[in-house]
């Protein structure tokens, strides 16, 4: 098939216009959702990529309703209890980015067990982005760099773009490849700025909860039909 992007990350939109137009709840979208994201999760390794970083709840997410937000959660809880094994079994090494500290303690808990239990994987890097947002990122690494460099660790003029990668949550993550949003709508929304200055994007008009193999398949053949030159010719 196609040349397989190192790194693939997913905003995953549409679950909310998928519920409505099935005359089905939010909620009973975002359970489609993870329906879908499970598959992808499990074509992603069948595929061969290396990391996998999906957008699950961003750092403007919370302006949802309690109820959504608190399903959101449940969900995700679900997610670990149903998947957490086959994931071990199938290699795939877990990882949150963003402050997920702050999430509802079920769900912190769930994190945390599948962190630990495939730490020592080597197959499939999947990254969950939670309360993450670009921005908060980059606040997050100025204010620890301002640190480094008060307490004389870290000079000025060594502060070089490497440097930064290195404070951000997706440090030792290489960046993405392929960006793909789904649902027709074409923007970042905070995600992965600092990390996306040189990836293809990738816009699907296919709502989230209908994301299939096949689609992916074709987001990763358009993509390999680019060529890439980062700045030069
Ligand atoms: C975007 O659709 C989706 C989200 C904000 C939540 C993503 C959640 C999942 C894929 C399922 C749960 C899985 C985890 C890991 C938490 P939207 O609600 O913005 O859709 P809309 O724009 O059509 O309303």
């Amino acid at each position: 098939m196609s040349e397989i992007p190192g790194h693939i990350a997913i905003v995953m939109d549409g679950n909310g216009r998928w519920a409505e137009k099935h005359g089905k709840s939010r909620l009973q979208g975002h359970d489609a959702g993870m329906k879908a994201m499970k598959e992808i999760v499990k074509h992603s390794s069948v595929l061969g990529v290396e990391y996998l970083t999906v957008y699950a709840f961003s750092t403007e997410n919370w302006k949802r309703s309690a109820a959504e937000v608190s399903g959101i959660f449940k969900l995700l809880v679900k997610y670990v209890d149903q998947e957490l094994n086959e994931l071990h079994e199938n290699d795939v090494v877990v990882n949150v980015i963003g402050d997920y500290h702050s999430l509802p303690a079920a769900a912190v808990a769930a994190l945390e067990r599948s962190l630990t239990k495939t730490a020592g994987n080597t197959g499939l890097h999947f990254n969950i982005a939670l309360n993450y947002g670009s921005r908060a990122e980059i606040c997050r690494a100025i204010r620890s760099i301002s640190v480094a460099v008060r307490e004389g660790e870290l000079a000025e003029d060594e502060i070089t773009e490497s440097v930064v990668s290195d404070f951000l949550y997706t440090a030792n993550i290489p960046e993405p490849d392929l960006v793909i949003r789904t649902s027709g709508e074409k923007r970042l929304s905070n995600f992965l700025l600092w990390q996306s200055a040189y990836s293809e994007f990738v816009f699907t008009d296919v709502l989230w909860p209908d994301f299939s193999p096949a689609e992916y398949e074709r987001c990763i053949e358009e993509y390999s039909r680019r060529s890439r030159r980062f700045g030069g010719r």
